[in-house]
């Protein structure tokens, strides 16, 4: 469920139409709904509860959508968050998330980056790699600190909605094997600098299918009671994201309540604390992108294109994944067209949907790309030399933005010409 629905002004976020920020802050525009992240954390978290999990950390998944404001709304119900980057680490400090409630991630953090993390007192590094576990090691005896490791596993197991974004079977470069697994617990046991204190997994994204998910969690659980066996000291596992969500009318994916059933069955009697990862199931239906058709050129042999002010740039998912994301006129109308919707940006690619139905546009009128909340914004570039489109957050019926479209004068002052050219 979502706060973006029809009201007397057209289609409107928490009450607020969506024509009224675009009057006011221009398009393309990213809004937000503050009830609906919290909504989508509150039931996660309590599915969970329900399911019989205690006290989990619920690491939200930075790279979703990583705006401060959107992660101060998540961290001050208590989300903490899941991080793959140095830059990931510091957004989520600046939102007051604890460095207890972070988990770094990711196949190739830099020295730099751990001793980063090291020094923000993270809740786990989740290595990847044997090489990543020395280099680890190596920073945390520099600092002199012990560093709580997680070793990220590769379980083997296929899963996520496309090839791209699959990460779980072991030709992707993420994680070690079951077997690495167990002999780098046992070695970094020994380290003066580590700490080992779990195992993580995450096998891919857009996952709208609770078998792969349960079959891999089903390994995890095998692991852990192997590494207690071995009277290895093991206090989480960490299950990672992935969760689907629905992005038109299509079969509803699992829900949060059917997900935290089969971990609650999967983990029932494990004595370790669990984590989770999850980014597209809560932002993604929390946002829309807003943008306003600049033509509509029909071609006579047929062909009809609604040419909009919103670019690839701006949200790549069609592009890079053929996602398809609900279009809808932000004011209602009667009647059918096709369109290929498509933005400014020379290249083919730039083009959202083909052959859609919707109802009859003309320029200047608004339309908004739904389920955009998560690797929408967080995802854009100034390809083409686009400014990034800004963001907004809505929170009954106030809104505010929460991140400014950059002037051409920001985005031009960050080039130098060196005084020999
Ligand atoms: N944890 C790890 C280690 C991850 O790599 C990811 C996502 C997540 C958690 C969060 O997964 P989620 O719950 O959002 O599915 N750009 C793609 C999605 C890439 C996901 C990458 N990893 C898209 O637009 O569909």
């Amino acid at each position: 469920m979502n706060h973006f629905e029809y009201g007397p002004e057209g289609l409107a976020c928490e009450g607020v139409p969506l024509a009224r920020i675009a009057a006011q802050v221009g398009t393309p525009v990213y809004v937000y709904s503050r009830a609906t992240l919290e909504r989508h954390f509150t039931v996660f978290r309590d599915a969970l509860t329900a399911a019989g999990v205690v006290d989990p950390l619920i690491a939200y998944a930075v790279k979703a959508n990583s705006n401060v404001a959107v992660l101060k709304v998540l961290g001050d119900l208590g989300a903490g968050a899941d991080t793959v980057s140095e830059g990931e680490v510091r957004r989520a400090l600046a939102a007051g998330i604890p460095g207890d409630r972070i988990v770094f991630s990711g196949v190739g953090k830099k020295r730099g980056e751990i001793a980063f993390a090291l020094q923000a007192g993270v809740a786990e590094i989740n290595v990847e790699s044997e090489p990543e576990l020395n280099l680890v090691a190596a920073v945390a005896a520099e600092l002199g600190v012990k560093a709580k490791v997680a070793f990220r596993v590769n379980p083997d197991v296929a899963a996520g909605g496309h090839a791209k974004i699959a990460t779980g079977k072991s030709e992707n470069k993420f994680g070690v094997s079951f077997a690495e697994a167990a002999r780098l617990y046992a070695n970094a046991s020994n380290h003066a600098n580590l700490e080992p204190i779990g195992v993580a997994c995450h096998i891919g994204s857009q996952i709208t299918d609770l078998s792969p998910m349960r079959q891999a969690f089903t390994k995890m659980r095998g692991l852990v009671e192997q590494l207690l066996g071995e009277g290895l000291h093991v206090e989480r596992l960490d299950l990672g994201g992935g969760l689907g969500v629905p992005y038109f009318d299509m079969p509803a994916p699992p829900s949060p309540a059917d997900f935290a059933a089969m971990v609650g069955e999967v983990t029932q009697g494990l004595p370790v604390k669990l984590a989770f990862e999850p980014g597209r199931v809560i932002a993604a239906n929390a946002g829309v992108l807003v943008s306003e058709v600049i033509h509509v050129h029909e071609r006579p042999e047929g062909k009809r294109f609604l040419v909009i002010d919103a670019a690839m740039n701006d949200l790549i998912r069609p592009a890079m994944y053929d996602a398809f994301h609900d279009i809808r006129p932000l004011i209602p109308r009667a009647g059918e067209m096709t369109y290929d919707v498509v933005g400014p940006i020379c290249e083919t690619g730039d083009t959202f949907t083909r052959d859609r139905a919707l109802p009859p546009l003309a320029s200047g009128d608004l339309v908004a790309f739904m389920s955009a909340g998560a690797y929408g914004a967080a995802m854009a570039s100034e390809y083409n030399t686009r400014p990034l489109a800004p963001e907004v957050l809505v929170d009954a019926c106030k809104f505010a933005v929460i991140r400014e479209r950059p002037t051409y004068e920001e985005m031009l002052s960050r080039d130098v010409v060196p005084d020999w050219v």
